[in-house]
């Protein structure tokens, strides 16, 4: 095998606000292949970094009462736990309002310079007058001029898809401030993309991109390549072009700079990389950029073309992807099918989520759909009930026969020959991204062992005394269980590991789908994977219901201003984080002390839909008999904590600190079980 130097990025998510599923959809197809090349023995970096300039960020920050620098600060902290809690690989998660990033973008911007790829010239803008700024188009709301739908945005209509120029809406206002704009002129910096058309089509030749997106980049050409405006004027967050005076780097142009800022302070912090052999002009390492649809003229021209413009490597490809729709229709905050990162993992295990994207995904640039059922009848079919059901099966066997002990079994075996024979195929399939592709492969062979176990009854065999036949039928299906968590590794890493803990083996590599295991034991079986709940599917919805609602009543324009907030001494939430608390009423059924602790009683709780288990410290206050019967109020999100006499899975409310002055919430009679609180 070549060993392969490759470098992969993510597109930088925006950190004016919280990681969406659409995000996860992104990071999660990055992250497989990452971790593909990684067991595969390939020295794979992956860098990403929060995408920290613009006007939507400097308005919002403005909007909370706080520097846009606080702002992006406790952004980029939600994303870098996100990011940790579904598995994504990154080495280096950065940010783009970094010292790295401002030397690289005025690095780039003087090379482009001296290379006369820049020109300047004034150009009219809407400009608000109360607010005293420009305004990107977004900013302009008024009457569509064509189809006179009112309330479209600067650039385009989204009722009849007309596009314009801002100037040309019926009633045009500025978001800001309410008032109409003016049209003021202004200087600007541009990159002349149309000098770079013979390079960026060479480009094209041997980059490794999607057809559509060759088609797409043909059509381009046919039109013309304009210039690119890559200059705004203040106020503005992000860096100050060199040589001017309030004029600053849009921040698509510093964006994607960001990727090799995110790599710079990669190596400064390990020391062991070398920076020009991957961005030198004569960089040996491969390049991949795995990016939305909506963004590949920006990766496809500007950034190649300011790349090679400045001396450096360009990208060996960009793969692009589609857009994630929830049933069917785009996301969206009113349906409550606009679902954070956040609530997702607090509800369902993120791992689930990205064997589901797994099971969707291919190289075309097509929607994903996510449809909730789909994926929990999926998951429970796929992972519980096909993959984990085997050691679920086999493993008791080998513990009352052979201590764990694993028999030999022939290469040639056909059962192992097929599931082995396999890996090649899964090979290509993962390098070419054509993950449902694996999954399919990966869930016939699972159907193949189950069908191996069930026509073998080894059940069958141990009542019959056929101890030794057992063994072998056991072994089997356990060390084709080991191919397929291999197999698996990329997509669900957490159950690899807990799988390979319960093999008892090295992380498996890529290579390790050779041999099978030799004399080896085992652990005892304990469960590798939980069956997603109808229940927790629902809370999910409700919650992402509840949090749309929230957020519609926040919409820009309706947001009220900060009369008070941090700098008054209290520690504010915002309603945002206060809806992220799922409050329910809940009766309880059983009540008992817990003999080991002096504080806590047991409580068994009924949720409507659900009962749960609750250690509550009010042991000082409470009867456990008089409780049987109360409502009560929980906090249902609460993680799960296992505790020494079991596992607490919520909370109880209580007014008061200690001993007997505490005092049950309660909700007057007539609430039902699993209502929400507010
Ligand atoms: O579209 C977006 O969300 C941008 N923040 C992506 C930037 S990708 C790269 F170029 F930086
Ligand atoms: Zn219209």
């Amino acid at each position: 095998m070549t060993q392969r130097t490759i470098l992969v990025t993510s597109a930088l998510p925006y950190a004016n606000g919280p990681l969406h599923l659409g995000h996860m959809l992104e990071v999660i197809q990055t992250d497989i292949w990452v971790r593909f090349q990684r067991l595969c023995g390939h020295h794979c970096r992956y860098v990403c970094a929060d995408d920290a300039h613009g006007t939507p960020i400097m308005l919002r920050a403005r909007d909370e009462g706080i520097s846009p620098e606080a702002l992006i600060a406790r952004i980029y902290g939600e994303h870098l736990r996100d990011l940790q809690r579904y598995a994504i690989a990154m080495d280096n998660f950065y940010t783009t309002h970094s010292p790295e990033n401002r030397h690289f973008a005025e690095l780039i911007y003087t090379r482009l310079k001296e290379g006369g790829f820049i020109a300047n010239r004034e150009i009219e803008q809407s400009f608000d007058e109360a607010a005293g700024m420009f305004l990107p188009d977004r900013f302009i709301r008024g009457t569509c001029p064509r189809c006179r739908t009112p309330g479209q945005h600067g650039d385009s209509c989204e009722s009849c898809g007309a596009t314009y120029n801002p100037m040309e809406l019926l009633d045009a206002v500025s978001v800001l401030s309410g008032t109409p704009p003016v049209l003021r002129r202004t200087e600007h910096y541009f990159v002349r993309l149309a000098a770079f058309e013979a390079m960026l089509r060479q480009w094209l030749e041997q980059a490794n991109v999607q057809e559509a997106v060759r088609h797409k980049l043909m059509e381009w050409f046919a039109v013309g390549l304009a210039d690119w405006d890559i200059s705004r004027d203040s106020p503005y967050f992000g860096f100050e072009i060199p040589g001017t005076v309030g004029k600053y780097f849009y921040v698509w142009l510093d964006a994607p700079i960001g990727y090799m800022a995110s790599f710079q302070n990669l190596c400064t912090r390990l020391r062991e990389l070398d920076f020009a052999a991957f961005w030198g002009a004569d960089a040996t390492a491969e390049l991949y950029h795995f990016i939305g649809k909506d963004i590949i003229y920006f990766h496809c021209l500007f950034w190649p073309a300011m790349l090679h413009g400045a001396g450096f490597r360009t990208p060996s490809g960009v793969f692009a992807h589609g857009f994630l729709t929830v049933d069917g229709q785009k996301m969206s905050k009113s349906r409550g099918t606009f679902i954070e990162a956040q609530l997702f993992a607090q509800h369902l295990d993120p791992q689930m989520l990205r064997y589901y994207f797994a099971s969707k995904l291919s190289a075309a640039v097509e929607d994903i759909d996510l449809n909730l059922d789909e994926m929990l009848e999926r998951c429970n079919a796929d992972v519980v009930g096909k993959l984990v059901n085997i050691p679920a099966r086999l493993a008791p066997f080998l513990e009352r026969h052979s201590g764990g002990l694993l028999s030999p079994v022939s290469p040639d075996d056909p059962l192992w020959a097929r599931v082995q024979g396999a890996a090649r195929q899964l090979a290509q399939h993962y390098e070419a991204r054509e993950y449902a592709a694996v999954v399919r492969l990966v869930m016939a062979c699972a159907d193949q062992v189950n069908q191996f176990i069930q026509e073998q009854a080894p059940w069958r065999l141990e009542k019959q005394g056929a101890i030794q036949q057992v063994q072998q039928v056991a072994s089997l299906g356990i060390q084709c269980f080991r191919l397929l968590v291999l197999y698996l590794k990329p997509i669900v890493p957490h159950l690899a590991a807990e799988a390979e803990r319960f093999l008892q083996i090295e992380p498996l590599r890529w290579h390790d789908a050779g041999l099978p295991l030799g004399d080896h034991v085992i652990q005892p079986y304990s469960a590798l994977a939980r069956r997603l709940e109808r229940a927790a599917v629902q809370r999910l919805r409700d919650a992402a219901q509840a949090q749309g609602g929230q957020d519609k009543k926040n919409a820009p324009g309706q947001v009220e201003p900060a009369a008070s907030g941090p700098g008054d001494g209290q520690d504010y939430i915002d309603i945002q984080d206060f809806g992220r608390i799922d409050l329910r009423v809940a009766r309880i059924l059983e009540a008992a002390v817990v003999p080991e602790s002096s504080k806590l009683l047991r409580l068994m709780v009924d949720l409507g839909t659900e009962k749960r288990q609750i250690f509550a410290g009010i042991k000082g206050a409470y009867q456990p008999e008089t409780l049987v019967g109360r409502l009560c109020v929980i906090v249902a999100n609460l993680k799960p904590r296992a505790m020494r006499f079991g596992v607490s899975e919520g909370m109880v409310l209580a007014a008061g600190d200690d001993g007997p002055g505490i005092f049950l919430l309660s909700a007057d009679s007539g609430a039902e079980p699993g209502m929400r609180v507010r």
